[in-house]
């Protein structure tokens, strides 16, 4: 009930996208808040007032003349009690109308009376969002305080592909959840987090893999959804349950984890790459079982991609986290790979160490950036070790 005694005025404008609104309405109710939902005539061509009606408990707003409660002037009201608005979609024309002081409907008169923080999510065409008439509107709202929540690139409902796509309602509401409660320094973070060893098949029953329990990784994924992030759990098989991620995404080799990783990588802002791939599978997978025929037999390996290198290459804002388990001169390799990789950080331990690495409940390691050690941990649980590095990434993403 992170949410209980905040009152959040959803503003819904007509898109496509306005049926998102409807999860994110859900999950701020069931968090808590007391959500009064404010929609555009075209917001209701897209979706029923009853939706919102049914998820908020509250009437939806829609008509600045239909006044049910002779007391209070409802545009004044709603605006007055709101702790946070927020506009999920917000459409070009609610945007321009915000940033000309243009109040000609239920949505637009009650934004002019709002005091409280704004946070707008806008969602259209990608020609469109990169109008310059637009652009100009958000730079102004910006300046005024306004918050932006980014649309995010990819497949849009018109059929085109490219930025204009609603941000997903889970990193909406980390963005609100961040607003109310600044004390979660991850709040409205998007997370990606890879774990466990990955299994490079050599036939139907066999294959090659590594002592990676997973625990690190979903230690950290489980820390960061603590903190307020969005996580996106990527998984080679391990024994573990699933934490309550956003996205919990099951892989089984490092080619199918290097795709996974590759899709999500431009829209997440830390990458932490706790698990252990494997540097080469078999250079070609048996469709059926090998028959032992031979007195010897010789599997040609080829090598895998190295996810963390090739994200290295393609970081722009991203701040990513590797991991080095060695076996000797740590701080060497760890070093020479936080270079090579181009990582922000290195967790690096001896996996020889009682009480570090592969398949313990603890760990002991030593974090490095580009200019050395940052911190040295002695021994403690894989939940302790994730708390502190997660603290120091929030710390370092500014
Ligand atoms: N890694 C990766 N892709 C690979 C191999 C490793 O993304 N194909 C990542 C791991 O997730 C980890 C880091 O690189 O974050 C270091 O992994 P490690 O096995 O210690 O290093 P390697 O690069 O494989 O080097 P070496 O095996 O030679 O020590």
């Amino acid at each position: 009930m992170l949410m209980r005694g905040k009152t959040i005025l959803l503003g819904v404008s007509g898109g496509i996208a306005s049926y998102k609104a409807a999860a994110l309405c859900s999950k701020l109710a069931q968090a808590g808040a007391n959500v009064r939902v404010v929609m555009t005539e075209s917001a209701a061509k897209f979706i029923a007032p009853l939706t919102f009606q049914a998820l908020s408990r509250n009437d939806v707003l829609i008509d600045t003349f239909d006044e049910k409660d002779s007391s209070v002037i409802s545009h004044i009201d709603a605006a007055d009690r709101a702790d946070l608005v927020v506009i999920a979609p917000a459409t070009a024309n609610i945007i321009g109308k915000l940033a000309n002081g243009i109040a000609d409907d239920m949505l637009s008169t009650t934004l002019l009376a709002v005091t409280s923080p704004i946070l707008m999510a806008p969602a259209m065409n990608v020609h469109m969002y990169e109008h310059p008439a637009v652009q100009e509107n958000i730079r102004r709202l910006r300046d005024r305080g306004v918050i932006f929540c980014e649309p995010g690139e990819g497949q849009l409902a018109c059929g085109y592909v490219g930025k204009g796509r609603l941000a997903q309602p889970d990193e909406i509401y980390a963005r609100i959840a961040a607003l109310l409660h600044p004390e979660r320094p991850l709040e409205g973070k998007r997370v990606l987090v890879t774990a466990g060893g990955t299994v490079e098949r050599i036939d139907p029953v066999r294959y090659i893999t590594n002592d990676s329990s997973g625990r690190m990784g979903y230690a950290i994924a489980e820390a960061a959804v603590r903190m307020g992030a969005v996580v996106t759990l990527i998984s080679a098989p391990t024994a573990l349950t699933p934490p309550q991620v956003a996205e919990w995404v099951p892989v089984t080799s490092a080619m199918e984890m290097f795709e996974a990783v590759m899709v999500r990588f431009a829209d997440s802002d830390v990458v932490i790459k706790a698990a252990a791939v494997a540097d080469y599978r078999p250079a070609v997978q048996a469709e059926q079982k090998i028959k032992k025929n031979e007195d010897t037999l010789t599997l040609t390996l080829q090598k895998n991609p190295d996810i963390l290198q090739a994200i290295g290459e393609r970081k722009t804002f991203q701040f990513i986290v590797g991991f080095a388990a060695e076996t000797e001169r740590v701080q060497q390799h760890a070093m020479e790979k936080l270079k090579r990789k181009n990582c922000d950080l290195i967790v690096a331990n001896d996996v020889t160490q009682e009480g570090a690495g592969f398949g313990s409940a603890t760990n002991i390691v030593s974090i490095f950036d580009r200019n050395g050690l940052v911190r040295s941990l002695p021994m403690m649980s894989k939940q302790e070790v994730a708390n502190q590095l997660l603290e120091i990434v929030s710390s370092r993403l500014g």
